[in-house]
């Protein structure tokens, strides 16, 4: 894929997220707000600590950590955080000694995200306007990494994962939940601006 169309199905997935980031219930297929994360099973005691407005804000496709946990004092990325509710997850489950952060190419999101972990009164979380293709931290900074309905919406996947594998630390682990696509769909969605930013 050339240059000039990675740019512009980045410049529409940022379109479509910054309206996301002010309404967050548009019809779309991500599960949404407080009745998305109890559809996908988030923990009911988390879900609660949420105030309603940030619980709203959720938008994603599967629980990252029924792939594994995150322990007290750990180093934890949240790959396209959108509005941050797995940050905040992050950044309670890893206590004071550890931190959460996350990044998201969309500005409004990250506005929100901020936002978010005001209104929770976290100091260990914080939040980065940048791309997944290019985080912007050094190699083997962190324990894990997370990402939920983020990677299906970049053309440069391989980009993506050698960018997680270089800030991993060595043993690090990878709780990834997002979406494929499969079989006839994919060489007609390939060229459709609307299916790049769903
Ligand atoms: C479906 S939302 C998921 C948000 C969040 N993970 C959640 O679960 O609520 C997708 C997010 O990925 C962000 N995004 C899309 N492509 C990205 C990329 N290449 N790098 C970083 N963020 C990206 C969008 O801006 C949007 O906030």
């Amino acid at each position: 894929m050339d240059d000039s169309r990675i740019e512009e199905i980045r410049t529409a997935v940022i379109n479509r997220y910054a309206g996301v980031a002010r309404s967050p219930r548009p019809s779309f297929s991500y599960a949404t707000g407080r009745e998305g994360l109890l559809k996908l099973g988030y923990e009911q005691a988390f879900i609660d600590l949420l105030p309603l407005s940030v619980a709203e804000s959720f938008c994603g496709v599967a629980d990252p950590l029924m792939a594994g946990e995150i322990r007290t004092g750990e180093t934890v990325l949240d790959v396209g955080c959108g509005a941050g509710v797995d940050v905040i997850r992050a950044a309670l489950k890893s206590g004071p000694e550890g931190v959460a952060y996350g990044v998201d190419l969309t500005a409004a999101m990250v506005q929100r995200a901020t936002d978010n972990i005001a209104l929770m009164k976290l100091t260990n979380a914080r939040v980065v306007e940048a791309a997944a293709e290019s985080l912007p931290f050094p190699d083997e900074t962190f324990d894990v990494v997370t990402s939920n309905g983020v990677l299906n919406l970049s053309p440069q996947k391989r980009e993506c994962f050698a960018e997680i594998r270089r800030v991993l630390k060595p043993g690090g682990r990878l709780y990834l939940a997002d979406m494929i696509l499969e079989g006839d769909a994919l060489s007609e969605s390939r060229c459709d601006l609307d299916a790049w930013s769903a």
